[in-house]
């Protein structure tokens, strides 16, 4: 979003495919965007979009038997993650200095030992050896109630803990080794509303209290707004637009496509309990069409859109990937 030179992260033109099948999968096809210390960007859009993918690059989790990031690179903290050895990546990057929120607290954590202990081993593993027994209970302790948990729960296995105490736990891992990055893919879907907002409070404080930058990933607009600064739009495998959280809500110069995610909230005033989701779907990932990626969906189809894939129009903080606003670009045909 932004040019300075001492970025935290710079992503820079991440193209991504699975080889699924005789298939390949254009997952993520060319995005770039960078993030300040301390700073929140939400990465937004549909289901297949491609932001877990997005996120799971960043971490070199990718699946390695049908996943190729064949194009860009990731730099974070001047160093191109992509070609920092898988050593160095296990022991001082994942975990130690970005750390992973999934989807499902379940998967990431172990059923068969008591959530105490899985704090613990996350201390340890990152302080090798330095810190006694004692100053391990403590820390456990002190990060329990960090995240708003009774410490004497930390005898209790996964399964004897609530879905919201359960993320909690998650998220206590993630921040116990003080990450400079947190990457949250979508951390309170499986969460009801009342917990996911007390969740969701939990994390923005302590992301403040300790200064670190995170990525959040969501389907819901209406969290983008309260905890982010930025904000980028992805639609088949491309950001397509992104801004500061005014820039996008303030509907100047608004995608179509953003306009249509806008109208697909709920509107509180109008009393309907209905969403209305944008008429079609996402284009196959294995069959892109020509120009713009939206141009088959979009109320506003231009026949350039068809033929051309829009370049980025700035305004300021502002971007966005649209023939509406000028936006020239290369011919493509099918
Ligand atoms: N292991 C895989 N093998 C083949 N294709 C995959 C694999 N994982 C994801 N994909 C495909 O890559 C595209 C992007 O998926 P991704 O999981 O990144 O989307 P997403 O934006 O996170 O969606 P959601 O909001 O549903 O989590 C989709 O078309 C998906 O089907
Ligand atoms: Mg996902």
């Amino acid at each position: 979003m932004n040019t300075t030179e001492n970025a935290l992260l710079k992503v820079k033109d991440l193209e991504v495919v699975y080889r699924a099948r005789r298939e390949t999968v254009r997952a993520v096809n060319g995005i770039s965007f960078s993030l300040n210390r301390g700073e929140t960007l939400g990465l937004v859009g549909e289901t297949g979009a491609g932001k877990t993918t997005t996120a799971y690059s960043m971490m070199r989790v990718l699946p390695d038997r049908t996943a190729r990031i064949i194009k860009g690179s990731i730099e974070f903290e001047g160093k191109n993650l992509l070609e920092v050895p898988e050593n160095t990546m296990r022991h001082a990057i994942r975990g130690e200095k970005i750390a992973l929120i999934f989807q499902d607290p379940m998967s990431a954590l172990n059923p068969i030992m008591k959530v105490g202990e899985q704090i613990a081993e996350a201390l340890k593993f990152h302080n090798k050896g330095e810190l006694t027994a004692e100053q391990i209970e403590a820390q456990v302790d002190h990060t329990l109630e960090l995240v708003g948990i009774q410490k004497e729960r930390k005898f209790d296995f996964p399964h004897q803990l609530s879905g919201g105490m359960k993320q909690r736990v998650v998220i206590a891992i993630a921040l116990v080794c003080e990450p400079v990055l947190i990457i949250a893919d979508e951390p309170t879907t499986a969460l009801d509303v009342t917990i996911q907002a007390q969740v969701l409070a939990m994390i923005d404080e302590l992301r403040e209290k300790l200064g670190t930058a995170m990525i959040l990933i969501t389907h819901d607009l209406g969290i983008v707004a309260q905890m982010c600064d930025n904000v980028a739009i992805m639609y088949a495998g491309e950001i397509i637009e992104m801004g500061s959280v005014e820039d996008i809500y303030s509907g100047k110069n608004q995608h179509p496509y953003t306009t249509g995610l806008f109208g697909s909230l709920p509107d509180l005033d109008k009393k309907t309990d209905r969403l209305h989701p944008i008429d079609g779907l996402m284009p196959d990932p294995t069959e892109l069409p020509p120009g713009c990626k939206f141009h088959p969906r979009c109320p506003r189809v231009m026949d350039i859109c068809k033929r051309v894939q829009p370049d980025f129009t700035f305004d300021g903080t502002h971007k966005v990937a649209c023939h509406l606003y000028g936006g020239a670009g290369k011919e493509e045909r099918s």
